[in-house]
């Protein structure tokens, strides 16, 4: 059944669907072509999607003209925010000298020079179209290179959808196998617990056919299960010794926990990292960085010395010249301004106003969060929370993303939504560094008349 034609009392859903007659329309177009009618599972609602027009600084606007504080934030990509008058002149300017000349290009070796002074442990780096491709890539160089075949991975991290990370990364939690996926890929990764380090420090000693530690440096869903102090120390400090990779995915957190992304925040160095989002100024595009030694093997000079076969890498679209465009044009100003840190000061900001309203509203929600994004917990099972003194690390993975609840969660969105606010369906989202002190007091209330509607539809609990 299409989701539209879900039967429900709510009124904060009866308020979105008459706020947005032209979302509805557009999506009863699209549930006859898109399977659920959408193009990312992330942009999933009950009854319908909103379909945006545009969007400019902190702000975007759906195809029925209501104006919204965006954090969806193009899925973390927009730390500019929307429509970057820089990144619009680049990939403007791009747009009419070729969008794909079939040829390497001056802005690509912009781009990687960008990159390298940026991200401390990028001695070399290749570009990719998507994250998940690089999710993909840099798999197969821990594997090469080590001669090793097996990945250790963490509940509930997310690295793209390509068949090697699905398997308690996005999805089969308790260890089985996802639909379309052969066990034999499944077997080929260890997916450990993050509540505590220990187990997966004695794994890295017990055993002697692991290529690398891949982990989220945020923890699961960039932060919304956190990890214990220490952890991607310690793990750095136990890879090292054992002759294993580690790799940081920093699709999310790269130039977002700091410039340098978490790997500087945290002054723990991979030796390998992967980036997308930002890094590509919210246009298409990934990266895998890192040891030469590491990336040598893509390298034709490299590998004919070596006498090894070289790990192929086409890609049409890799560091294609929009994408570069808009890439240069974004990591120049997140090189040469203080953007990162400031929408790490506005997130902060925004976690305090936004805990405050739970407060205020004797509502046992939890609101954290890392860095520029915040994460806001609607306790689906009840259990005892003090929101003043909420430690998400109490609850791990089985209480918090393990508990998350679509439904509820569905209409929170809703509900700020019909109060001029977007936010990820987690929910939570991420701080531009164009957000500002108006933004974040629309925001609290928002979240108030949310919290009160969801009062009186009973969906609170305590
Ligand atoms: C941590 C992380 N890794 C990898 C990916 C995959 O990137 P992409 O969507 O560009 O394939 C994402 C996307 O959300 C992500 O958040």
């Amino acid at each position: 059944m299409a989701a539209a034609e879900t039967v429900t009392n709510s009124a904060i859903v009866a308020d979105y669907r008459a706020r947005t007659p032209g979302s509805g329309a557009l999506f009863a177009r699209a549930d006859r072509l898109l399977p659920s009618g959408i193009t990312h599972d992330g942009r999933y609602l009950d009854p319908w999607p909103l379909y945006a027009s545009h969007g400019r600084g902190s702000r975007k606007w759906c195809v029925d003209g209501h104006e919204y504080v965006d954090y969806f934030g193009g899925h973390g990509a927009m730390l500019l925010g929307h429509s970057h008058p820089a990144v619009v002149e680049a990939v403007q300017r791009q747009a009419a000298l070729g969008t794909h000349l079939g040829a390497s290009h001056e802005l690509e070796v912009r781009w990687a020079e960008l990159v390298t002074r940026l991200i401390p442990c990028a001695e070399k780096v290749r570009f990719t179209a998507s994250g998940t491709e690089a999710s993909n890539m840099v798999i197969r160089l821990a594997r090469a290179f080590t001669g090793k075949s097996k990945i250790v991975r963490f509940l509930g991290h997310f690295h793209g959808w390509h068949d090697g990370v699905v398997a308690g990364g996005t999805s089969n939690f308790d260890g089985s196998v996802p639909s379309g996926i052969v066990p034999g890929v499944v077997d080929q990764s260890i997916v450990m617990p993050t509540d505590d380090v220990a187990p997966t420090l004695a794994l890295l000693e017990d055993r002697d056919d692991i290529a690398a530690v891949m982990l989220e440096p945020s923890g699961a869903s960039w932060g919304q299960v956190p990890l214990p102090a220490g952890f991607v120390a310690a793990l750095r400090e136990a890879t090292a010794r054992q002759g294993v990779l580690l790799i940081l995915d920093e699709v999310i957190t790269g130039f977002r926990w700091s410039r340098g992304g978490a790997q500087e925040a945290m002054g723990v160095k991979p030796d390998l990292c992967i980036l997308a989002k930002i890094v590509a100024g919210g246009l298409p595009g990934g990266a895998v960085a890192g040891r030469r030694d590491i990336m040598d093997l893509i390298d034709f000079a490299a590998m004919r010395a070596a006498k090894r076969d070289k790990i192929p890498h086409p890609g049409t679209y890799n560091a294609n010249p929009l994408s570069a465009a808009a890439a240069v044009a974004a990591l120049e100003i997140v090189a040469g301004t203080d953007a990162s840190a400031k929408a790490i000061a506005t997130g902060e900001r925004l976690r305090d106003a936004l805990r405050q309203v739970v407060i205020d509203e004797a509502v046992p929600w939890g609101v954290y969060g890392q860095a520029s994004s915040f994460q806001i917990f609607p306790n689906p099972l009840g259990v005892k929370i003090d929101p003043a003194t909420f430690d998400p690390l109490a609850l791990g993975f089985k209480g918090l993303k393990g508990a998350r609840d679509a439904a509820l969660s569905g209409k929170i969105r809703m509900g700020l939504m019909n109060n001029g606010v977007d936010v990820m369906g987690s929910p939570g989202g991420f701080v531009s560094a164009t957000h500002d002190n108006a933004d974040l007091e629309h925001t609290a209330r928002a979240l108030r008349s949310t919290i009160r509607a969801l009062k009186s539809e009973r969906e609170i609990r305590g």
